[in-house]
């Protein structure tokens, strides 16, 4: 089915006819086609216990690099949501090999390889997935033509470079089972070093002024704007609280699924005591924050051409 074909139907079941209401309704309309896409990858990334916020983080470095080079408005907020769906195709990697400790085997390696392919084709049935296809597919391609899937290295677009960069920032200034997140400074030297191999040089030097400029510690080790990760005695930074999150509440670690009781400071910062029980099953289910999804739709929609112009293109 063509973009128009199922615009069209979508339109007419929700019944406006003018040009006011079918602009209002079209805008509607690609809110809620996000929403379908942004809420399948928060599941994807809900299976890794020592991921959280990582979509959100991903996403917020993705649009702020891009900012920061001179893409414009308009390309920064589709490659901001690039970020957040850059994943989606992780949903075939087995949880033996997601949430493995120690280092991958060959074999297990080359099962991580096949999620950029797997992203794609989850994409192709979606009537939005055009627009963050070059995230979910090309996300790992280097410069060098030392990535996967493909090994390419000419003409790889903005969207994949910055979003490929932006990931790897994340990973190393996030904690893992087997090592704590190092210092921004010290990643960014890292990714430095990589500069025209692993990663583009412009792009690089985005993410460093960015850095010198003290805009980064507002979002590495955060879950949403301003809320910092709580972390779990056994299992380290693991817990991500919402903006809706009050004294009182259980929160559980997705690891070791201790309980925690959510506490407030003096200044009314909230923080996470150990309760001594463990979650069960119920209590354990990935929880979707509507709201971060909600505003990160919002932001982005905001900048980008209607459904109704992009058809028109
Ligand atoms: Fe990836």
């Amino acid at each position: 089915m063509t973009n128009k074909s199922w615009l069209a139907r979508l339109l007419s079941l929700m019944g406006p006819s003018d040009a006011t209401n079918e602009k209002a309704a079209s805008s509607e309309a690609s809110r809620q086609l996000l929403a379908s896409l942004l809420n399948m990858a928060w599941f994807v990334e809900a299976r890794d216990p020592y991921t959280g916020g990582h979509l959100w983080r991903v996403s917020r470095y993705s649009r702020m690099v891009a900012e920061q080079a001179g893409l414009g408005s308009k390309a920064a907020a589709s490659i901001g949501l690039g970020g957040f769906l850059h994943d989606l195709g992780k949903i075939a990697v087995p949880d033996s090999i997601l949430r493995k400790a120690g280092k991958l085997t060959d074999e297990e390696y080359d099962v991580i390889k096949t999620h950029p392919s797997v992203g794609s084709r989850m994409l192709a049935g979606h009537p939005l997935g055009h627009m963050v296809e070059d995230a979910v597919l090309l996300h790992h391609e280097r410069p060098d033509g030392l990535g996967y899937p493909f090994g390419r290295s000419a003409d790889l677009p903005n969207m994949a470079l910055v979003v490929g960069v932006c990931d790897a920032f994340d990973a190393m200034t996030s904690h893992r089972p087997y090592r704590a997140g190092m210092p921004i400074e010290k990643a960014i030297a890292i990714i430095q070093g990589e500069a025209g191999k692993q990663f583009d040089p412009r792009f690089c030097s985005s993410l460093s002024a960015l850095a010198k400029d003290g805009a980064l510690v507002h979002v590495a080790g955060h879950s949403d704007v301003g809320i910092p990760l709580q972390s779990c005695p056994n299992c380290g930074p693991t817990l991500a609280l919402t903006r809706n999150s009050q004294a009182g509440k259980l929160i559980y670690c997705r690891n070791c699924t201790g309980q925690f009781k959510l506490a407030s400071d003096s200044g009314g910062k909230l923080f996470a005591e150990p309760t001594g029980e463990m979650g069960k099953p119920n209590d354990l289910m990935p929880e979707l924050d509507h709201d971060l999804i909600k505003h990160t739709i919002r932001e982005a929609v905001d900048e980008l051409p209607s459904l109704l112009e992009l058809e028109e293109q």
